[in-house]
């Protein structure tokens, strides 16, 4: 269950093109995901796909016909176009948008489009003439300029089986901009949330490094929640194995001083700081300049040094910084001083305690050192690239929440109710 889309109405309408059947696979995975998902389809679009196979996905009557009614006798495109929290016409043909640019109500989509309320998000699927055509470009400036969101064409093999800009967006960042589009106005709203995600890798020589096995998963579900409920959210992702979402700014950092440089860069207007990354604490002294022979040596020594501690240097910062003492904002908050990112704001800060003994012991060892409102104290090494995870909230004013093994995705919900109660 994704917490955006759970128990909202989506109206998914099909046009006649072959990415039809790709839409297919986003309805399930939108149903899949707790959403409420409404189907409206043009002729042409049953011609690719059934409406059998939406309504077994669905399990909710499919609409192909403006003059169709619905089983308890309303007429079916008005229903579902008062319903929706979100239209998506996914695929998108030239002639839809164009039919919908110019207020043309003919079919089942078109006529949904005119009458619906709700976000108007659009996923175009055409040939590359059709795409680059001028009065496509035209019809989607004007949608665009009415408040659409375009989910832009991709580079691909094409009905026609030549290869260029026209195929349709993959379903997955169709999803990611319905769950950007509702999350507008969410109670992380006005609000720059940073993360980090994944593990730093440290070079030894041109061709091996030190890393350590973060899939980058909790971080990801970390900004992908921020971002589906309204935050500006600056990614920083070291080495990771996850798909990079959309509506998110994401900043490569590969190393930990590089996250450091890029850490210190974004808080400087962020409300939040969220360190979800496996940071290595030591690199090599020197990165050797050619690969290292492994010659006649049994054995070999690599001198490492220290690297910075990116949570301790923010804590620094915060005590340069422009000092806000306000221990009314949260009364977890008594005892210690909030003090902001250099904006003026208040920087929430929270850590990681990834350990595989003493584990809530060390966690509030780190709560303390590095000066943060919360940390989340989970164990390794099964917490690493599991979808689950069983954490421990740690308050800086003591409160102890144990939570039970979870999805990341659920996990990090409950980390950004944290955030959301520091206003
Ligand atoms: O000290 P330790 O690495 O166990 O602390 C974990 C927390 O500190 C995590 O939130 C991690 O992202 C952060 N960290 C850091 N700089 C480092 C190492 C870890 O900010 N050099």
């Amino acid at each position: 269950m994704i917490r955006i889309l759970k128990n909202k109405t989506l109206l998914l309408g099909i046009t006649g093109s072959i990415a039809a059947f790709k839409a297919a696979g986003l309805a399930s995975q939108l149903t899949q995901a707790g959403a409420a998902v409404d189907v409206v389809m043009t002729r042409e679009a049953t011609q690719f796909v059934g409406p059998l196979t939406f309504e077994s996905l669905t399990h909710r009557h499919v609409v192909t016909d403006v003059m169709a009614l619905l089983p308890d006798s309303t007429i079916g495109h008005v229903a579902m176009a008062k319903r929706a929290h979100i239209f998506v016409i996914a695929p998108a043909t030239a002639h839809t948008i164009a039919k919908i640019a110019h207020g043309l109500a003919d079919d089942a989509v078109s006529a949904t489009a005119l009458d619906t309320r709700a976000p108007l998000v659009i996923a175009p699927a055409m040939e590359t003439g059709m795409w680059e055509n001028a009065v496509t470009q035209e019809n989607v400036a004007k949608l665009v300029a009415r408040g659409a969101v375009v989910v832009e064409p991709g580079i691909g093999r094409l009905a026609s089986g030549a290869s260029g800009k026209g195929r349709m967006a993959d379903v997955d960042d169709i999803v990611d901009t319905i769950r950007a589009v509702l999350g507008r106005g969410g109670d992380l709203a006005n609000r720059k949330i940073v993360v980090t995600a994944g593990g730093t890798q440290e070079p030894i020589d041109p061709v091996r490094v030190i890393a350590n096995h973060s899939s980058g998963k909790m971080g990801f579900a970390l900004a992908e929640g921020a971002r589906d409920r309204g935050a500006r959210v600056t990614l920083i992702a070291g080495v990771h194995s996850q798909r990079v979402p959309r509506g998110i700014e994401l900043v490569e950092a590969t190393s930990a001083c590089e996250m450091r440089d890029a850490v210190l860069r974004e808080i400087a207007d962020a409300d939040a700081l969220i360190m979800a990354a496996a940071v290595a604490d030591f690199r090599p002294a020197q990165q050797a300049e050619h690969k290292i022979k492994k010659g006649q040596a049994e054995t070999i020594a690599l001198e490492l040094v220290r690297n910075p501690d990116i949570l301790a240097k923010v804590a620094e910062r915060r005590k340069k910084g422009n000092k806000v003492e306000d221990p009314a904002i949260s009364p977890a908050l008594a005892g210690g001083a909030r003090v902001s990112g250099g904006n003026g704001r208040n920087l929430v800060v929270i850590g990681f305690a990834a350990e595989t003994n003493d584990l809530l012991a060390n966690a509030r060892a780190k709560l303390e050192a590095k000066n943060l409102d919360l940390i989340v104290a989970n164990p390794v090494p099964q917490s690493f690239g599991n979808d689950l995870d069983q954490a421990t909230l740690i308050e800086r004013g003591g409160a102890v929440t144990e939570l039970p093994p979870m999805p990341k995705e659920e996990l990090a919900e409950k980390i950004l109710d944290f955030v959301n109660t520091l206003r």
